[in-house]
């Protein structure tokens, strides 16, 4: 039997690939500082997290002699030092497949939500500052028979892509590498200039961080709207917020945040802006597979086996 350090409460079934195991958890939700993380480590053998835990070289040296495996109850694992894990000999896991749908889902809806101007029509009749209709009140952008300029393709983009078929948009989308598939576009700065809707599906890394700067926005089409489903840093949010004020671009539709849980200012004010509270993958169904999944890689780690959601 190892010992599982659980760092929240997971939903229900989330943790049952890991019965047998003894389970070290809080009986409330609070979230362990990083301090507190510290000093849980030492002693288990594996720590089932979630992405808003910073499992740093730190937490993982705390754990040293003892912890094998970490899982991370989420697709995205820019939250664990991946290198320092590996180099300690401690194996992460992720959340690969069972949230892709979910996700696009929700990228949809901010697609639409933005380009239509929902939040801001929302906004306004909550507080009392509608008083009829007109015909030029809340003009947005059509989404039907627009452009959709994918960023990243894959398993997300894809499923973006196959909703954005029924809405008879064209697809396009752009990647590090050819992906052999129609619609790939080898310049993001060609995708940019044709694309009426511009989404964002890559992972984080030193190569993508604020990969849409005040430059790349600007080669967006004033008409534009970008949503970001993936993670915060991908876009510069300040230079986010003066395009919007600018009219650099038309509107935004955003999930994720730079520093979660704040949100920029000026973001919160600008104009013909969606924002949710990074919701992708919150469906109760998804969210219970994203544990089973994690522990189930956990579990595996723990007896010896090759887990299929290995990231290191
Ligand atoms: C992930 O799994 O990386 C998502 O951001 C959670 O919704």
């Amino acid at each position: 039997m190892a010992r599982v350090l659980v760092t929240r409460l997971l939903p229900e079934g989330g943790l049952d690939p890991l019965d047998g195991h003894e389970l070290v958890q809080r009986d409330d939700d609070r979230p362990f500082t990083h301090e507190e993380l510290v000093a849980a480590v030492p002693g288990v053998d594996a720590i089932v997290c979630l992405l808003t835990d910073r499992i740093d070289a730190r937490v993982i040296d705390a754990g040293a002699g003892r912890l094998k495996v970490i899982g991370n109850v989420a697709v995205g694992f820019d939250n664990v030092d991946v290198i320092a894990a590996t180099a300690r000999g401690v194996a992460v896991c992720n959340t690969p497949g069972v949230l892709d749908e979910t996700t696009a889902d929700l990228a949809f809806a901010l697609i639409l939500s933005a380009s239509r101007l929902l939040s801001e029509a929302e906004r306004d009749i909550r507080a009392g500052r509608w008083h009829g209709w007109g015909i030029d009140q809340y003009l947005g952008r059509d989404v039907h028979g627009a452009t959709l300029g994918l960023v990243g393709y894959g398993r997300i983009g894809r499923a973006v892509a196959r909703r954005a078929e029924g809405f008879g948009m064209r697809v396009l989308h752009h990647a590090r590498r050819d992906t052999g598939a129609p619609g790939f576009v080898a310049d993001l700065d060609v995708l940019l200039a044709e694309a009426d809707v511009v989404s964002l599906h890559v992972p984080l890394s030193a190569e993508t961080r604020h990969l849409f700067d005040a430059r790349r926005l600007a080669r967006m089409k004033p008409t534009a709207v970008l949503v970001n489903t993936s993670r915060g840093p991908v876009v510069d949010e300040e230079a986010l917020a003066v395009a919007l004020e600018n009219g650099t671009i038309f509107a935004a539709g955003l999930d994720v945040y730079e520093r979660e849980p704040d949100v920029h200012p000026r973001l919160l004010a600008a104009p013909r802006t969606a924002l949710l509270p990074h919701v992708g993958s919150a469906s109760v169904a998804t969210r219970t597979r994203m544990a089973r999944v994690a522990s189930e890689g956990v579990r595996a780690v723990l007896a010896g086996e090759r887990p299929s959601n290995l990231v290191t």
